[in-house]
């Protein structure tokens, strides 16, 4: 079994990012800008929104949070977009999601300008990608392929199933799997929720990519001897003995499932450190897109 070591793999990203930023700097150039907004103060999201700004920070990109209190308002929360939209010193944002219920996601993500929308959310973006075509891949589909081709794992053929079928991950990783363009070329089945035969199906993957979010999902009798398993579930489970009040699991039962898997990502250290490293590239992209 062979660790994908998503930490690792996305502080290779974040050097060679470093570099190219210092290279403008040299240059005189502009460094990337990247915005962030948040509205609320859901645990996991102040988690995510802090590390991607600290890790603009640590690379020389300039970073901007902009964080509203939950009771915004719909409409306030578009003029913000519309501001970012509008604002030559921002090459790129993110609107990080789950967005309080009072707040319609589908028409803020809509509201995004496709040039600037480093999280690829918009059906412009989406679209391209499914089309093959050059856009904004996502962060997490984004990180995975990342760590399968610097792992060099073959997915030439083979059989990959998805697990979750969410806008963000299980359906983008379905279609970037397939593809020709992004040399995966695998068979893809995309399971969820209301598949019948999960385990028939995850028994038969030459890869499994579990994006459900239900902890210890996938056990070791589902799976075949030597799968590749990309664990994307990343769960708060309550827990007082933790210094947190909580630690954090995958989709993944590490301990039964790891000794089948030829290559297997852990939870934490995984997909999660890639997400943040492909918003990076996403970011530092949309400013070479802007300069040209
Ligand atoms: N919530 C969970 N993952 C993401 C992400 O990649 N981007 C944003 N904006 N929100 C998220």
């Amino acid at each position: 079994m062979k660790l994908l070591d998503g930490k690792k793999v996305s502080n290779q990203i974040k050097d060679e990012i470093a570099i190219e930023v210092a290279g403008m700097k040299e240059r005189g150039e502009k460094v990337p800008h990247l915005a962030a907004v948040l509205v609320g103060n859901d645990g996991a999201s102040l988690t995510y929104v802090g590390s991607k700004v600290r890790s603009c920070k640590k690379i020389g990109f300039e970073s901007t949070l902009i964080h509203l209190p939950s009771e915004t308002t719909e409409e306030e929360l578009l003029q913000q977009v519309h501001q970012l939209n509008t604002d030559p010193d921002i090459d790129g944002y993110i609107v990080q999601l789950p967005l309080p219920k009072h707040i319609d996601e589908e028409k803020v993500l809509m509201a995004v300008n496709p040039d600037k929308d480093v999280d690829g959310f918009h059906p412009t973006n989406f679209g391209k990608m499914a089309l093959d075509m050059e856009t904004f891949i996502s962060a997490t589909p984004f990180g995975i392929m990342e760590l399968l081709k610097r792992y060099d794992v073959d997915t030439e053929g083979k059989h990959a199933v998805v697990i979750g079928r969410s806008h963000i991950v299980g359906r983008p990783i379905s279609i970037l799997m397939s593809q020709k363009g992004k040399a995966a070329n695998c068979t893809v089945t995309l399971a969820h929720s209301r598949t019948k035969n999960i385990k028939e199906l995850t028994l038969q993957a030459d890869i499994v990519v579990s994006a459900l979010g239900v902890p210890h999902f996938l056990k070791a009798d589902m799976v075949k001897e030597g799968a590749v398993i990309i664990d994307v579930g990343i769960t708060r489970v309550a827990d007082e003995t933790k210094e947190k009040g909580y630690y954090i699991t995958g989709d993944v039962d590490f301990e039964s499932v790891g000794p089948k898997a030829s290559f297997i990502t852990p939870v934490p250290g995984g997909v999660g450190p890639m997400t943040i490293a492909m918003l990076l590239k996403n970011t530092l992209l949309a400013r070479e897109r802007h300069r040209n």
